[in-house]
C-alpha cells in the first residue's frame, strides 16, 4: 500500500482525501455510513456567530450539469458548536478543519478566539471567503486582494492552527487572492468554492432558486477546478487543497498532477456518504499502477504541451 501522508504546516494527515465543508454536516451525523476516522480530514460546515436558518426554499436544484445549491450557510452557531460538537471531536482520530464564515473581520476573528479560548482538538480552520449564496460577507473578501490580506493577517496572529482560506472561482484573477492569502500568512488555500450559476423553469418561466442565483457543484465544476489548481500551483508555494467535482481516485490523481496535495470531496457525498473511502482505495490502486513511487510525487507533475 502506498504512503499517503502528508504534512501541511505542523499537522501530519494520514491521507488527502478530505470531506468538503457543507457536504458532510459537522462530521458527526453519519457513523454508520462511514468510518470518519479513514478520511484524512473533515472539513465542518461554515460556522458563523450567530445560528443562521440560511435561506428559503427551494434552496438547491438538480441540472443536466451538476447540482445548484442556496443554502445560504444554514448552521447552529459558535456557541452551540462548540457546546455540542468539539466534545465529540474528542473521540474521533481524523483531523477537524472548522470553516468559519463571517460578514466582517471582527465575526471571524470572534469566532476564531471563541474555539481558541476552548481546549480542543481542532487541527485548523478553513475560512470561507468565497460563499456566493449570501447577501452580505464571504465573497466580499474573496474578490479583494487587500481584504484577504487584512483577514488572513488578523486570523494568523491570533492562532497557531492552520489557516486555509478558501477561494472563490467567481474572481477575474483567482491567483492574486491566493498569492494575498499567502503573504499574510495562510498556511494553505483550498480552491475552489461553487461556480455561480442559475436554474430557470423554461415551461413556467420562473427560476428554480429561491436568490436567483447558487453556487454549481460537481462534476461539471471539476476543469474549473483543475484550472485553478493548477494557476495557483505555479504562483503559490503554500500547498493547495483540490475540490470540485470529485467523484473517483482519478480524479484525484487529476489534482494532484495540477498541483493538489490533498482534495475535497464534496457533492459527490449526497449520493454516498461513504464515497470517500472507496475514493482512497481507489487512490492506492491508482497510484499502486502507476509510475508515482507516492501520491506527494505526483503533486504538479501534469505535462503541459508548452
Ligand atoms: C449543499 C452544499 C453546501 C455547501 N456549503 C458550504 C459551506 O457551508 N461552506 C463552504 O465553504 N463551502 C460550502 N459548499 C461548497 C463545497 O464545500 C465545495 O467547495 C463545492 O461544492 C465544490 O465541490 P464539489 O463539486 O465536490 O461539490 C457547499 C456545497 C454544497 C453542494
Amino acid at each position: 500500500m502506498s504512503d499517503l501522508k502528508l504534512t501541511m504546516g505542523n499537522i501530519e494527515f494520514d491521507n488527502p482525501i478530505w470531506v468538503a465543508s457543507g457536504t458532510f454536516g459537522y462530521g458527526t451525523e453519519a457513523p454508520e455510513l462511514v468510518d470518519v476516522n479513514r478520511l484524512g480530514a473533515i472539513v465542518t460546515k461554515s460556522i458563523t456567530r450567530q445560528p443562521r436558518e440560511g435561506n428559503p426554499p427551494p434552496r438547491i436544484v438538480e441540472t443536466p450539469s451538476g447540482m445548484i445549491n442556496s443554502i445560504g450557510l444554514a448552521n447552529i452557531g459558535v456557541e452551540r458548536y462548540i457546546k455540542e460538537m468539539l466534545p465529540i471531536y474528542e473521540s474521533l482520530t481524523t483531523k477537524i478543519i472548522m470553516n468559519i464564515a463571517g460578514t466582517d473581520i471582527q465575526e471571524y476573528i470572534e469566532i476564531l478566539e471563541m474555539v481558541e479560548s476552548v481546549s480542543s482538538v481542532i487541527a485548523g480552520y478553513e475560512i470561507n471567503i468565497s460563499c456566493p449564496n449570501v447577501k452580505k460577507g464571504g465573497m466580499e473578501f474573496g474578490v479583494d486582494c487587500d481584504m484577504t490580506a487584512k483577514l488572513t493577517d488578523a486570523l494568523r496572529s491570533r492562532t497557531d492552527r492552520l489557516i486555509i482560506m478558501k477561494l472563490s472561482p467567481n474572481v477575474s484573477d483567482i491567483v492574486s487572492i491566493g498569492q494575498a492569502s499567502q503573504d499574510a500568512g495562510a498556511d494553505a488555500v483550498s480552491a475552489i468554492n461553487t461556480v455561480v450559476g442559475m436554474s430557470i423553469s423554461a415551461k413556467t418561466g420562473t427560476s428554480d432558486i429561491y436568490t436567483t442565483y447558487g453556487g454549481l457543484s460537481g462534476p461539471a465544476i471539476k476543469p474549473v477546478g483543475l484550472a485553478a489548481v493548477h494557476k495557483l500551483y505555479q504562483k503559490l508555494n503554500i500547498p493547495i487543497i483540490g475540490i470540485g467535482g470529485i467523484v473517483n481516485g482519478q480524479d484525484v490523481a487529476e489534482y494532484m498532477l495540477a498541483g493538489a496535495q490533498a482534495v475535497q470531496v464534496g457533492t459527490a457525498n449526497f449520493r454516498n456518504p461513504g464515497i470517500s473511502e472507496d475514493i482512497l482505495s481507489q487512490l492506492e490502486t491508482f497510484i499502486s499502477e502507476s509510475k508515482w513511487p507516492s501520491a506527494n510525487d505526483m503533486v504538479g507533475q501534469v505535462k503541459t504541451h508548452s
